[in-house]
């Protein structure tokens, strides 16, 4: 039995005068504690299927199961990161990651305290009266990922959420993302248009090509780079091999489309 399990999605937006299809034949198996990557032109159709996993949008065709089940929006079982914070702005630090626990009545004292708890681990301490304003983007990002965290959802679906971070809060909040997750077990699912961040988070890097959507080439990150933080992975020798494989294979789709 496969954790997540993404069967023969296909999908076609249709508005009054036209028709794009999305994705098509997309069936992919995710291990419960897996961290994967999707990697693709713009328009391939990554955020489209995070979307369907999440049950935000309902496929064409095909079906989405969570532990050999249907994915259920009311239950809290996917928590998502976004390239944004969406933290409300008029809203505290603590009230912004006890939003979720709130919404879904799952806010208790128990609740509460590990939330908190996560806050100060991620190294954000004595903010929690300030209004989001008051912190740098990094900061609010790390809020966001407690905010998600808080719930315990059973997967994590991050959506380019270090592409607005300067490069080196972007390194140092990928190694804090990545931790974290290990700590917690978590499975994960990526989208980036960075090479090197999906090869240095991964299990293993999904590669979509376009028109329509679907699942170029999958590649397994060795063992050996998958023990090591991001920022170490980054540095170590077979990195930039991996890099090359996968840069060429993203240009030959984009040559493709020209
Ligand atoms: N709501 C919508 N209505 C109609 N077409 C849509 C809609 N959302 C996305 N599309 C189309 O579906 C295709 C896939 O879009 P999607 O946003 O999933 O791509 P993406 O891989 O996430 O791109 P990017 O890397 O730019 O974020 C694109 O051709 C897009 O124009
Ligand atoms: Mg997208």
């Amino acid at each position: 039995m496969s954790f997540l399990s993404i069967k023969d999605i296909h999908h076609t937006y249709f508005t009054k005068s036209s028709a794009t299809t999305a994705l098509t034949n997309i069936n992919l198996q995710v291990k419960e504690g897996e961290f994967v990557s999707f990697l693709g032109p713009s328009g391939c159709g990554k955020t489209t299927l995070l979307s369907i996993i999440a049950g935000l949008i309902k496929p064409t065709q095909g079906s989405i199961l969570l532990e050999n089940k249907p994915v259920r929006k009311e239950e809290n079982q996917i928590g998502y990161m976004l390239q944004q914070d969406y933290l409300f702005p008029w809203k505290t630090i603590e009230e912004n990651i006890l939003l979720g626990l709130k919404l879904t009545k799952n806010l208790n004292h128990d609740t509460k305290t590990a939330a908190l708890n996560l806050l100060k681990q991620i190294g954000l301490n004595g903010v929690e009266k300030h209004l989001p304003r008051q912190l740098s983007g990094g900061m609010r990002q790390r809020v966001a990922l407690v905010r998600t965290l808080a719930t315990e959802p059973k997967l994590l679906m991050l959506d380019e959420p270090f592409s607005a971070l300067d490069y080196q809060t972007k390194l140092k909040l990928e190694d804090l993302v990545s931790k974290t997750l290990d700590e917690f077990g978590k499975t994960a699912i990526l989208v980036t248009h960075d090479i090197g961040e999906a090869i240095a988070m991964s299990d293993r890097v999904i590669l979509f090509s376009p028109s329509p959507g679907k699942i170029h080439k999958i590649f397994e990150m060795p063992q050996e780079l998958r023990n090591l933080s991001p920022f170490t992975a980054r540095n170590h020798e077979t990195f930039s091999a991996i890099f090359q494989t996968i840069w060429k294979e993203l240009e030959s789709l984009e040559a493709s489309k020209e």
